[in-house]
């Protein structure tokens, strides 16, 4: 890795070798010296921090590295925004043009990862055959256990889940399923929601934070596209079932050794939210 210190601009003012957690930078004799260039992962602090544009690195992008405008920080705009989205399962039917799906990936790009390992990737699916197959297939495994818990012996075993209260969370679907049937038939899409596109998040499987990764990931996903006018929805039936089903694994094109952790929607929303959510008060605890 080749870092430079520009020496006529340097003003020796250590902000690199504060913000440097792999002692790449040492303060030698009150110069801020490159002790260990080969433990550089790349985070470009040193280049984010410096305010006079000392530092140069090879291994960088430094168009990227761009001037922040505080006075465009505005906390009240990202409260509307983290306040105002909401999961989208309505969509328009209208393609994304794939410009902007860059865009939103190419900006939460930026989210943090563990050790700047950067490892995230993202699927974006938009052949309708391939949706309309992901949700058939979810769908209809839903739908056989549901057929299964109204004879026997499925009706008696499903009684006696029943009897337990963490069973809510099937019987929280299952017990509306001929409704989601019915409307089914009709055309609604109760997985994928005939949402035009869908993006899923991988990293290396069972790598050290690909969950964590691709869900900061997410995340950002979500409350960008909302900016942007867009609307997205979080599809977990999805991440369960592709953690289980090689099937759906293949049918989606997944790249060997990597592992979907998030699964997200995205859309033009047929409507839009009036009003912000109301939530439940934080669990909290000043220790
Ligand atoms: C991990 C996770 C999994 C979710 N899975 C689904 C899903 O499979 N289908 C769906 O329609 N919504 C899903 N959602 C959306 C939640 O139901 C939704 O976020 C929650 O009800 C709060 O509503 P809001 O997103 O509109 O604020 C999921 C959300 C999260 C965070």
């Amino acid at each position: 890795m080749k870092i430079r210190r520009i020496e006529d601009k340097c003003t020796k003012c250590m902000l690199c070798v504060k913000d440097c957690v792999s002692v790449v930078w040492k303060d030698i004799n009150g110069i801020p010296e490159i002790v260990a260039p080969d433990d550089c992962n790349s985070c470009s602090h040193c280049l984010a921090v410096c305010p006079h544009g000392a530092i140069e690195h090879d291994g960088l992008d430094q168009a990227q590295i761009q001037k922040i405008d505080p006075d465009f920080i505005d906390s009240e705009v990202y409260e509307t925004i983290a306040r105002g989205r909401r999961s989208v399962r309505q969509y328009k039917d209208k393609n994304i043009p794939n410009e902007l799906i860059e865009k939103v990936i190419s900006l939460v790009n930026h989210s943090p990862t563990a050790s700047n390992s950067q490892n995230v990737g993202y699927l974006v699916i938009s052949d309708k055959k391939i949706l309309r197959n992901i949700s058939n297939a979810i769908f209809g495994f839903a739908r056989k256990i549901f057929y299964l818990t109204k004879k026997f012996p499925g009706n008696l075993i499903y009684k006696i889940i029943k009897i337990f209260p963490a069973s809510d969370i099937i019987t929280r679907y299952l017990e509306p399923m001929q409704y989601y049937i019915d409307e089914t038939k009709k055309g609604r899409d109760f997985i994928l929601h005939n949402a035009p596109v869908l993006i899923l998040v991988h990293a290396p499987k069972n790598g050290n934070f690909s969950n964590e990764n691709c869900n900061i990931s997410a995340g950002n996903i979500m409350n960008y596209a909302y900016s942007l006018g867009l609307g997205t929805c979080y599809i977990g039936f999805l991440n369960l079932s592709l953690k289980y089903s090689k099937k759906l694994r293949n049918l989606v094109k997944l790249p060997g050794g990597r592992m979907i952790y998030a699964c997200i929607i995205i859309g033009y929303p047929a409507y839009k939210h009036a009003n912000t959510a109301s939530r439940k008060k934080p669990v909290m605890k000043w220790v």
